[in-house]
């Protein structure tokens, strides 16, 4: 492994609420990620490098150890599973909820239910703890369509104010996890790299905590 530290952050939604977090914890790309086709950038502190992929790729660089950390939605991490992560930290971000869908109104009445969603490892698990019996369809994006056109009798998908499901004539059924971004460090780094790892996660504890609302009373 490098001497020096990778991050791996996920772009889209996340990446801009992640940003300003790693900025509150002194971590600052040199250059503007948005303005750059470049995925690999320098930041202010000479032993930290940022790269910016897929979201559901972050678990995988770090899992193999090309990157030492990451920043993905639980929802990504469930799907992947855990094996060679530590999850030390939920940045408390990009909160939402995995939930269950269905048309409003109609009743999940199929023997055999057909689910779309692109969680299809956590739908199959969900679902087969449930005792209920599930084809799972993988679908990529826009999953509140699938029920509309008759390809699916439920969705699994993030919610978040609902306003997807509702204009899509569908309403929330089973709540299955509570969604926010997270960060992971591969194993093996953790060790290896431990003194240095050690100060960059507390400087992420510590912003992630100046943010939360003062408790009163
Ligand atoms: P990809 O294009 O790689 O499949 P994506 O389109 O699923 O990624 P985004 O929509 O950018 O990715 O969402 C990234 C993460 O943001 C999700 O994994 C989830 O944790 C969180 N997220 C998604 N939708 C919402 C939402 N409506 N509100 C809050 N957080 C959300
Ligand atoms: C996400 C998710 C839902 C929507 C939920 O989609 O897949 O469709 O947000 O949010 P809401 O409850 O506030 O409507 P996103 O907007 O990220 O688009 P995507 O389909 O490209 O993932």
């Amino acid at each position: 492994m490098s001497k020096q530290l990778i991050l791996a952050l996920s772009k889209g939604r996340i990446l801009n609420e992640t940003l300003p977090l790693l900025a509150d914890a002194g971590i600052r790309p040199v250059e503007d990620l948005g303005k750059s086709r470049k995925l690999l950038f320098d930041t202010n502190l000479s032993d930290v490098k940022l790269v910016v992929i897929r979201a559901t790729d972050v678990p995988t660089y770090v899992q193999l150890g090309a990157a030492d950390l990451g920043i993905a939605g639980k929802d990504v991490l469930l799907e992947h599973g855990a094996e060679g992560l530590y999850e030390p930290l939920d940045l408390e971000i990009a909160r939402c909820k995995l939930m269950t869908a269905g048309l409003k109104g109609a009743e999940p009445a199929r023997a055999r239910r057909r689910v779309a969603t692109k969680f299809v490892n956590v739908a199959r698990r969900y679902y087969a703890e449930q005792g209920i019996q599930a084809e799972v369809i993988k679908l990529y994006g826009a999953m509140e369509l699938a029920p509309l056109m008759n390809l699916a009798d439920e969705i699994v998908d993030i919610v978040d104010t609902g306003n997807t499901l509702r204009a899509n004539g569908m309403e929330p059924r089973e709540m299955m996890a509570d969604i926010s971004t997270r960060l992971v460090v591969n194993q093996a780094a953790m060790t290896i790299k431990h003194d240095r790892l050690k100060p960059l996660i507390a400087r992420l504890r510590e912003a992630v905590a100046a943010r939360r609302p003062a408790q009163t009373g």
